[in-house]
């Protein structure tokens, strides 16, 4: 330790010191702590379980998208009940796989259709705030956690190319509403079973509450998201001063609520849709058999 007159002053480039003055100001004192080296910690709690966690899930996640994307077949179930979907086309069953959904072709497009949707998806959590938390935590380990020795020790946040390219968020929010609404539509199609005389009744099944959970978790996860929260709730002055400002308020409060649970949302709805294409999977391919009720 060293007494120091006038502030902060750095000694060596492997060491940092801080200064602190009594409030007289007639001295100031300098603790120098140590420049931490790559993933040096003091730490003796398991801090390396949540970034571990991390990137087990959304490696594992990401793995699975991936393959279902290339495989391009049995997003539709159950086979054998000839069902039409959105755009009048004959397929099996009600159900579709929430990785195919919407569904469109495009003429030429040598890849599986998923691919021509799941972008949207994709870079909307991709530039989430909480997900660039998590992956930038466990992915590159930028911190990987408090008091953990970083990579890199000059900061400049998402200021410079490609990070502030995540300041697009927003408009991959709006993609992510369209997106979230005809899942929506797609659960309820969902409740459309074929007679086998050409005509619809109603039923469900276990695919049918599958498709729906997932369309109301996703829907959850966009309507906690931090920029509409803002959106919604920003750039305003006075909450109670019009009807229109008094109903912004309301659903700011709303809206603040689900995303005091951000984090979870995004997670939870996250692996939800891979189970709800496992199961359509599952069902598609014949391997397990769907209980449902036609009425
Ligand atoms: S901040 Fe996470 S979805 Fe917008």
């Amino acid at each position: 330790m060293r007494a120091l007159l006038g502030g902060v002053r750095t000694r060596a480039a492997a060491a940092r010191s801080i200064s602190g003055a009594e409030d007289d100001g007639r001295m100031a004192q300098s603790i120098e702590i140590p420049r931490q080296r790559f993933l040096e910690t003091r730490r003796r709690d398991a801090w390396w379980a949540s970034p571990l966690f991390t990137i087990v899930l959304l490696g594992s996640f990401g793995i699975y998208a991936f393959w279902v994307a290339l495989q391009g077949s049995y997003y539709y179930g159950p086979p054998g009940f000839v069902s039409y979907d959105a755009l009048g086309r004959a397929v099996d069953g009600p159900y579709l796989s929430p990785f195919y959904s919407p569904l469109f072709f495009v003429k030429g497009w040598p890849f599986s259709p998923a691919f021509l949707i799941l972008w949207a998806p994709l870079l909307f959590r991709v530039t989430c705030y909480y997900y660039r938390k998590a992956y930038y935590r466990a992915f590159f380990a930028d911190p990987a956690g408090c008091a953990v020795g970083e990579p890199r020790h000059g900061y400049r946040g998402e200021t410079a190319f490609p990070w502030i390219l995540q300041n697009a968020h927003r408009f991959f929010l709006y993609l992510a509403i369209v997106v979230g609404a005809i899942l929506f539509y797609d659960a309820l199609l969902a409740f459309r079973w074929p007679d086998g005389h050409g005509g619809i009744r109603f039923g469900f099944g276990v695919g049918t509450l599958l498709m729906l959970a997932n369309a109301i978790f996703i829907l959850v996860y966009t309507f906690s998201c931090h920029s509409l929260r803002h959106l919604v709730g920003g750039r305003i002055d006075c909450f109670s001063c019009s009807q229109t400002s008094r109903f912004r308020f309301k659903l700011w409060r709303a809206i603040s609520r689900v995303n005091e649970h951000h984090g979870f949302w995004a997670m939870f709805s996250m692996v939800f849709i891979g189970v709800a294409d496992v199961y359509l999977r599952l069902v598609a391919t014949g391997r397990i058999i769907d209980l449902h009720w036609i009425f």
